[in-house]
């Protein structure tokens, strides 16, 4: 079995590597993870027993997590990233390393002015792989192999849906899924004050929203059935739910979800630029 190495065991480091030893895809003792205290190590050690942790602070902790590893996953933050990478660079063996990188916006081409020669694949994950049911977007870099593509494939479809994209699509991606859970939690909320409005508690009002919302993704992807039919079902002639649905048309929900994810991309690109 291969180690994993994280770089970063912030909320995504740790949603990704906890949920590969929660689904048995990995055991402990194939995770590394590098934090940049070492109290945070000595958390996460006692959290995850069997897990080795690397202060990575400093290059002298980069060089024992890069040479401990056979994947290196960067968790870290865009702007934290290039220190991290150059540092990487000089321990790296292209001929064993893959790293896969999970910083939002920042491309291969980048990446690969610090990366030269090693494998490289970049992945969009989004917070709901936590518990199973995440979306990952997934493009290789220039020197990645489609047999190394599928290895990241692998490793993500044990956290929910894992989509290999052209890499101009990985934006649009995280607009939609990555920043996605956001939104729908918006919608959740506006559904669950509604029912509060109208005497239900605040926890049944959560449960029933958040299970609807659950449920109608459940009919789309295992029904395989389309949006528009599911809506269309629902709404019988004169009946409730197209009064609510025109309601919602009138207050442009479908414009508001679409400009939602634009100013999400634009903010993505901004950052990304930032980070250079
Ligand atoms: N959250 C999301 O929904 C999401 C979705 C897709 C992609 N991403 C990407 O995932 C990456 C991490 O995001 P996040 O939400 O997990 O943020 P986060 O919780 O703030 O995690 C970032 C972690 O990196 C650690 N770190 C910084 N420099 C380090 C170093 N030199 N060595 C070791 N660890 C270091 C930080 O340590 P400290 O605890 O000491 O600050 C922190 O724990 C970002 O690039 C983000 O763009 C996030």
């Amino acid at each position: 079995m291969k180690t994993i190495g994280f770089i970063g065991g912030g909320k995504m480091g740790e949603a990704i590597f906890s949920g590969l030893i929660r689904t048995g895809a990995c055991s402990a003792g194939d995770i590394a993870v590098s934090c940049r205290t070492n109290e945070k190590c000595g958390v996460l050690e006692a959290k995850y027993p069997g897990v080795r942790t690397y202060n990575t602070s400093g290059e002298e902790g980069v060089a024992a997590i890069t040479k401990d590893s056979d994947v290196l996953v960067i968790a870290v933050h865009p702007g934290e990233g290039n220190a991290i990478m150059e540092q990487m660079e000089k321990y790296l063996d292209p001929a064993r390393h893959l790293v896969v990188s999970i910083m939002a916006g920042v491309t291969t081409d980048y990446m690969e002015t610090f990366i030269k020669k090693t494998p490289l694949v970049r992945v969009m994950p989004n917070t709901p792989l936590s518990v199973g049911e995440g979306v990952t977007g997934i493009c290789g870099g220039k020197n990645a192999s489609p047999e190394q593509v599928e290895e990241v494939v692998s490793m993500f479809s044990n956290l929910g849906l894992a989509v290999v994209l052209p890499e101009k699509n990985i934006e649009a991606l995280t607009g939609v899924s990555g920043c996605g859970p956001a939104f729908c939690a918006q919608f959740l909320c506006g559904l669950a004050d509604a029912g509060v409005a109208l005497g239900l508690t605040r926890d049944i009002a959560i449960r029933i929203a958040a299970q609807t919302l659950a449920g109608t993704g459940k009919m789309v992807l295992e029904g395989n059935v389309h949006p528009e039919v599911l809506k269309d079902g629902v709404c019988s002639p004169g009946g409730s739910t197209i009064a609510g649905c025109i309601y919602l048309e009138q207050n442009a929900v479908r414009g508001a979800a679409a400009g939602a994810v634009q100013a999400a991309v634009n903010r993505v690109k901004a950052v990304a630029e930032e980070a250079k």
